[in-house]
């Protein structure tokens, strides 16, 4: 099995697995007083202090939630929903500003934020797709705009948006700035004490964790957030509910093995994705590579294969045992060409035909010879069988 699909989901890291099993008879309630308990509490809040400690920031400013997602939404949701939290507007009306190539945890959330009468600006990208932060700053509404919310890489094409130059926009307007770093964490240096955000949601699975387990960064002294579960006072107040140890004490091992491998993996797996880029680009005609050339993840690659269905190569790859993607995994099953190919302005059987090949700690160059051999055969026969010319 050759796994090119880590934007997906990502195995787990040996030490994370490791520590999973050592934790398993830890079952100790964290709000408990008695050494059961506090035992837990002590690795929730080693947990805490290494996900601080990779991110330069306060582990105070970390709260534990149960998926990228729900960090999402808890941001999104604040706003304008009780009069303590997340700008609420004294005009009695919000407006939040986000773009068009959100994860769907984003634009379902906007989505429905807006039936409870808030208003959302949608930001278009340009044909690399990227946002410009001119035009988020043409988007404000001054008194009125409560969130910008802006990812800060893309799970399908991998583009990294300018997100100091957002931020700085949204310090000038004193506007709260929430960025879904869920595909950038590990992948690109982030460090919280020079990037002016308030809000940044992460997920575990990503970063070879286990799922179900996600971090909400939310600065010191930035507004409350209105919490989307109510309960307890765990995760201080923000996030109610017995914690999950397994997962937290496992995505803090992640932090950790990624503050020891980020650096050299980074190099490594761009030089992988060059090479894989290189060498479909050289054997295969008729290709696009979908998104920003330079400003993109380094394990992402997204390239459509002119006249066939991206579909019909993901499942013939699959036969030969090699794990790819058509876009997001949240929207797979749907037949609709991938929202965020087509936000780059593509013809429909562009977007339609998009691959997206993603690559993590354990692919090797060997992996990326074979995938080029092969892509290259499924392709060429796929045109062969292809109506379309
Ligand atoms: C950019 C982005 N945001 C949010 C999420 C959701 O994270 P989770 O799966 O932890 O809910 C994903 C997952 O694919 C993602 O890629």
């Amino acid at each position: 099995m050759i796994y090119l699909d880590y934007n997906a989901t990502t195995p787990l890291h040996p030490k994370v697995k490791e520590k999973i099993i050592d934790f398993l008879n830890d079952y100790g309630n964290p709000s408990s007083a008695h050494e059961t308990g506090r035992k837990v509490k002590f690795m929730v809040e080693d947990a805490r202090e290494s996900v601080a400690s990779f991110l330069n920031c306060r582990p105070d400013e970390i709260i534990f939630t149960a998926s990228g997602s729900e960090a999402n939404n808890t941001v999104i949701k604040s706003v304008g929903r009780c009069a303590n939290s997340l700008c609420y507007s004294s005009a009695g009306k919000s407006h939040i500003i986000s773009t068009v190539v959100e994860h769907p945890s984003v634009l379902n959330t906007l989505k429905c934020v807006e039936n409870q009468n808030i208003d959302v600006t949608y930001v278009k990208v340009d044909a690399f797709g990227r946002v410009s932060a001119s035009d988020v700053e043409k988007a404000i509404r001054p008194g009125v705009t409560s969130l910008i919310s802006t990812m800060y890489a893309n799970n399908e094409i991998g583009v990294i948006q300018p997100i100091e130059e957002i931020s700085a926009i949204a310090q000038k307007y004193d506007i709260p700035f929430h960025t879904d770093a869920v595909q950038a964490i590990g992948k690109v240096p982030i460090d919280l004490k020079k990037l002016n955000v308030d809000y940044m949601s992460i997920s575990g699975h990503k970063i070879y964790a286990p799922k179900g387990i996600g971090v909400l960064y939310k600065k010191k002294g930035t507004k409350a957030l209105c919490p989307l579960i109510n309960g307890g006072h765990q995760e201080f107040s923000f996030r109610a509910g017995t914690e999950n140890t397994i997962g937290i004490v496992a995505i803090g091992e992640a932090f950790k093995q990624l503050k020891i491998e980020m650096d050299e993996e980074i190099i490594r797996i761009k030089k992988l994705r060059d090479k894989l880029e290189a060498g479909l680009f050289k054997t295969i005609p008729n290709i696009k590579l979908n998104g920003h050339p330079t400003e993109r993840l380094p394990g992402t690659l997204n390239i459509s294969f002119k006249n066939i269905e991206g579909e019909s190569i993901l499942l013939r790859l699959d036969l030969f045992g090699i794990a790819v993607s058509t876009g997001s995994a949240c929207s797979s099953g749907s037949l609709e060409p991938s929202y965020v190919v087509s936000s780059l302005g593509v013809e429909p059987e562009i977007a339609h035909s998009s691959i997206r090949f993603s690559l993590g700690r354990e692919n090797t160059e060997e992996e990326i010879d074979q995938t080029i051999e092969k892509v290259g055969e499924v392709v060429s026969f796929l045109r062969t069988m292809s109506p379309i010319k």
